[in-house]
């Protein structure tokens, strides 16, 4: 079941779980996978509110947002079970299926193709709008050395605009 949310009744605590890692998730074909973002935010843009979601061009979730410009955020509530962040923050879906790895639960979506996770149950559904590729040169120097030294750590920001949002509850 969901119960429907207002996101910016929840902006501030998913402000506060991306200081700890929230989910992104994605889905191309069949393959489902989860990765764990730190860089995000609820925003409002186009009169539309948006989540911008920061990926850098290396990761497999890059691939899969190409292939089908759709996502879900996944917030935790509460406590969770911190296995889930080692797998789904450090493997890559390339390799392996992380959500049967970490043990997760996929849950049918309502605007989009792409599911919720039952054990991060705050979602937003999102539908990419824009991306747009940064410029890391265009950095000062300090934050390009620490973040970016080889092409493929470059981010591709992308804006998708919350279709949903709501609490899954079982
Ligand atoms: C706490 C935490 C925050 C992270 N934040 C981001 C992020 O905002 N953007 C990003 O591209 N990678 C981020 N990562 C790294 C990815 O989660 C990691 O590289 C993951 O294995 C990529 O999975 P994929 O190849 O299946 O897409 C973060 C990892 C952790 C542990």
């Amino acid at each position: 079941m969901h119960k429907k949310i207002d996101v910016n009744d929840h902006a501030n605590e998913i402000a506060r779980a991306l200081e700890r890692g929230v989910l992104l998730t994605t889905k191309a074909g069949e393959k489902v996978n989860s990765m764990v973002i730190g860089w995000g935010h609820v925003g409002r843009i186009w009169e539309r509110p948006v989540f911008v979601a920061y990926v850098r061009t290396c990761r497999y979730t890059h691939e899969l947002l190409d292939a089908n410009p759709e996502f879900t955020v996944n917030v935790p509530v509460g406590g969770f079970d911190r296995r889930a962040f080692a797998i789904c923050g450090a493997k890559s879906g390339r390799d392996m299926d992380k959500i049967a790895a970490a043990g997760l639960t996929i849950s049918a979506p309502e605007t989009v193709s792409v599911p919720g996770i039952k054990e991060f149950p705050l979602t937003l559904e999102c539908r990419v709008i824009y991306r747009e590729a940064q410029t890391a040169a265009r950095l000062p120097e300090e934050i390009r050395r620490r973040f970016y030294t080889v092409e493929t750590e470059d981010h591709v920001a992308y804006y998708g605009e919350i279709t949903a949002a709501y609490l899954i509850e079982d």
